[in-house]
């Protein structure tokens, strides 16, 4: 199974220009911007208080109770009874197909996708159904008949990313609410990474994009994978979070004790002040990508060639190049050619090769500017 794995495309473009001052890197998911002192603040108070031990499986209860009071005021009552820490979200969703997936297992995913949410049903020895979102114009839409049709009483696991990773899709509350009414009727559990949900764009009542925690019941068949990663700028911290069904919380413990045992105490303290003041970063950086965004995306559609459209979440702009028929190659080429940092659409699925991700999370507008120009300069325009 392992010989299966796929190597990251995006690790190899990376790998092809990483230490080198003359390439301008856009390829990984994370803002360049550090993480806000208070919040460095905190860990570094908890060390030096010598809090250096193992916590509960579960978190620090204070941060389980800080997240549902968070999760509450965004999507109605969460108790901390349905809440695990993780170490970030890939792990928070590693243990959710752990949890959940049993070898055989057919899982239903939604492509493209972060490549991660189907590398993990896969480690377990499921049987993957991807189910492709479809390009209109610059954008990707979902034909929910289509994925409906995929989910079957068969179907263990559907696994959903949105705002999507890369694309910037997003699911309607109503088609949530279609999913959640069919997956009730065919058995089928929900792994919804809700981890891009405060960067969202449209207008909405609590700045959050719809979530499935705003319509399902506790005990519906349902967890929701989130990170401190993206709306805290944290990615380094390595802390995330599920929520999910009560009776699940327990046995997620136990998944806990044999892959991490607890996350870092002093990132757990960290995590829980960065919740208690998030009103002081989440709305700052949510402006600042927008305007990111709204830079970058103008740049590329005043390219022939560049079919892209702005996306209501997320921290990509995701673009079809005219005669870019190999992503990995045209990324690969970019980097050595131009000097321009950027993921590959075929690393989320092959419907997306031709595609190309730049990751806007720029604290520096002058940078996209930069990068955008270079890629003019490329293209011979
Ligand atoms: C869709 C999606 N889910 C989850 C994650 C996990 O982030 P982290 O492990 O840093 O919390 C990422 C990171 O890029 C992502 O893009």
């Amino acid at each position: 199974m392992l010989l299966q794995l796929q190597e990251s495309k995006i690790r190899e473009v990376a790998n092809a220009g990483i230490g080198r001052d003359d390439v301008l890197p856009f390829w990984f998911g994370e803002s360049d911007e550090v993480t806000p002192d208070f919040i460095s603040q905190a860990a570094s108070d908890a060390l030096q208080r010598g809090e250096t031990f193992y916590t509960h499986n579960l978190g620090l209860p204070e941060l389980r109770e800080a997240i549902a009071q968070y999760t509450s005021a965004l999507h109605g009552p969460v108790s901390s009874a349905r809440i695990a820490v993780t170490s970030g979200g890939v792990n928070a969703l590693m243990l959710a197909v752990q949890a959940l997936v049993d070898a055989g297992d057919e899982v239903v995913v939604l492509t493209p996708v972060w490549p991660n949410l189907t590398a993990q049903p896969l480690i377990m020895g499921a049987v993957l159904r991807c189910v492709p979102l479809r390009p209109e114009g610059g954008a990707w839409v979902l034909d929910l008949d289509a994925l409906l049709a995929a989910v079957t009483a068969r179907t263990k696991l559907l696994v959903l990313n949105a705002p999507n990773n890369p694309t910037g899709w997003t699911l309607s509350a109503q088609e949530q609410q279609r999913i959640l009414a069919h997956c009730r009727q065919t058995g089928t559990w929900i792994l919804a990474d809700e981890v891009y949900e405060r960067l969202y764009y449209e207008p909405s009542a609590n700045a959050c994009a719809p979530s499935f925690l705003d319509l399902a019941k506790a005990d519906d068949r349902l967890v929701v994978a989130h990170s401190f990663s993206k709306s805290f700028l944290m990615t380094g911290w390595r802390l995330g979070w599920l929520v999910m069904p009560a009776d699940l919380t327990p046995q997620l413990g136990k998944l806990i004790e044999f892959n991490t045992s607890c996350a870092p105490v002093f990132v757990q303290r960290a995590g829980l002040v960065a919740l208690q003041r998030h009103q002081e970063v989440t709305p700052r950086v949510v402006a600042h990508l927008r305007q990111c965004r709204d830079t970058l995306v103008p740049l590329l559609q005043a390219l022939p060639g560049v079919q892209v459209s702005p996306a209501p979440g997320g921290m990509y702009a995701f673009f079809k190049l005219q005669g870019c028929d190999d992503s990995l190659d045209t990324a690969k080429r970019l980097v050595h050619e131009a000097g321009l940092g950027l993921a590959p659409g075929n690393a989320f699925a092959p419907e997306a090769n031709g595609w190309l991700r730049w990751c806007f999370a720029s604290r520096e507008l002058q940078r996209l500017h930069e990068g955008a120009a270079r890629l003019r300069r490329w293209l011979q325009l």
